[in-house]
């Protein structure tokens, strides 16, 4: 036990809910619980406590948090090549974020168990017909009939099973050479390498390389400083689907701690953070990091009162707030809300997401965003950081490896009428491969600036 006060893994079922699905068979549900409850753990405490002490040093301004993936992963799309080509995206916009920040980067990624997704509406409606909405894979199906819509328990099965052989081969990549500084060169994916953006990257990898051969020179080889060859890529998703949550949370056989090892980190959506409801009564007895997804409606209150229950011990690296304002209102919204955090002395680290609250629609009717805001809102985010004296740790980006053109801008242009060549997300639009490292550059200088104000404060 956790020994916090009135809490099991089950509690959370007397309180009110939202945003889940009603399964027709309970029996069945509960069946699959149970048939989960008893599958080996996706991640180890020892892991959990690792990412844990590394957001310790986000909170103080010595590292940076890179955190994406898909908006939401889908049984379809799964296959090697798209996570290796995740992966590769986010090593190129770490060592870029490395290379500005001269700090570490923090990689969390939206994967290994990103499925559950929060809806705006119960019902979709089409063409005068009304159905459940989908709820990600993990839930129901995307199709628009009355079957595919109805919630299976056994989907939860599909997404522990596919999220463990992403977690296999995401430990083979960061451990078994892929991650190998040397490669630095060969994380360029072949549709990035042809353009400026391209040629960019390769300057910096160069760069590394020599610095590499000078190490090596000096005696500093893979063989004595494994961090040369290998990284890790932490895991997250919504801890949306408690049922599933609950069904993979375990206690540690070694200190009694409560773990949910279904990913490294969870985080609560902007939907679903009440801090009298189910969500935050689940994630408040077990030890992983918590994000908390902050959108325009959050007040100072509200924020205290979560961060209060969430990390009462105010454990630094416990907490990442992750503002989702959209461009427009994060200058006005923001600091009111970082400058009670920091009254109240809570250790936090505070991240931005400019995906979530710049979302329109195109005229073509596909959702999209902005390129040119999403920059606009990061901008804004370190803006506000800076006039208050704290540290804007990190970025959280809804983003993918491929070449798809679901949101607009960026170098390559991508404009509303080209949204249909390669439209393949599930849920909400992702920059792709250019617009994801794209951006990175651009905040590089950014970063520097905030980290070179840390290191004089
Ligand atoms: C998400 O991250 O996909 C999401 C739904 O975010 P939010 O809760 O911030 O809307
Ligand atoms: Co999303």
């Amino acid at each position: 036990m956790n020994g916090i006060k009135n809490w099991n893994k089950s509690s959370w079922r007397d309180y009110k809910i939202k945003q889940q699905p009603s399964y027709p068979d309970m029996d069945e549900l509960r069946k699959t619980e149970e048939e989960i409850s008893k599958f080996p753990p996706l991640v180890f405490a020892g892991e959990v406590r690792k990412l844990k002490s590394e957001f310790a040093k986000v909170c103080e301004g010595k590292a940076f948090l890179l955190q994406g993936g898909d908006c939401a992963e889908s049984f379809a799309e799964f296959n090697a090549d798209n996570i290796r080509d995740m992966f590769k995206v986010m090593m190129q916009m770490a060592v870029v974020l490395t290379f500005a920040g001269g700090c570490p980067v923090v990689k969390v990624g939206r994967l290994a168990g990103q499925f559950a997704k929060p809806r705006s509406s119960d019902f979709e409606e089409k063409e005068g017909k009304k159905l459940p909405s989908y709820r990600g894979d993990i839930v129901n199906d995307n199709k628009f009939n009355e079957k595919s819509r109805i919630p299976d328990p056994q989907r939860m099965v599909k997404a522990y099973n596919q999220s463990s052989a992403t977690m296999n081969l995401l430990r083979a990549f960061a451990r078994g050479g892929l991650a190998d500084l040397h490669k630095v060169q060969k994380w360029n994916l072949g549709f990035v390498k042809e353009n400026a953006l391209g040629e960019k990257y390769q300057e910096l990898a160069d760069k590394i390389t020599e610095t590499l051969e000078f190490m090596e020179a000096c005696g500093i080889t893979s063989q004595n400083t494994p961090m040369i060859n290998e990284t890790v890529l932490y895991t997250s998703h919504e801890a949306l689907l408690l049922n599933y949550e609950e069904a993979l949370t375990r206690e540690d056989s070694i200190d009694g701690d409560i773990l949910d090892c279904s990913a490294h980190m969870l985080w609560i959506g902007d939907r679903t953070r009440g801090v009298d409801e189910a969500h935050v009564e689940f994630l408040r007895g077990v030890i992983n990091p918590i994000g908390i997804k902050t959108g325009p409606s959050m007040r100072e209150e509200d924020l205290l009162n979560l961060i209060e229950k969430l990390n009462p011990q105010n454990e630094a690296g416990k907490i990442n707030i992750i503002v989702r304002m959209g461009a427009n209102k994060i200058e006005k919204e923001l600091p009111k809300l970082v400058r009670a955090v920091k009254n109240a002395g809570k250790k936090v680290i505070w991240s931005i997401d400019p995906m979530h609250g710049n979302t329109i629609k195109a005229s073509s009717n596909y959702k999209t965003r902005a390129f040119d805001e999403i920059l606009r809102e990061v901008k804004g985010f370190f803006k506000v950081h800076k006039e208050e004296g704290t540290f804007p740790g990190g970025v959280h980006l809804e983003m993918t490896g491929q070449d798809v053109t679901e949101c607009i801008g960026g170098a390559k242009e991508i404009t509303e009428d080209g949204l249909g060549e390669r439209y393949n997300t599930h849920c909400d639009p992702r920059l792709n491969a250019n617009q994801a490292l794209e951006l990175s550059f651009l905040i590089a200088q950014s970063l520097k600036e905030a980290r070179d104000r840390m290191k004089n404060a």
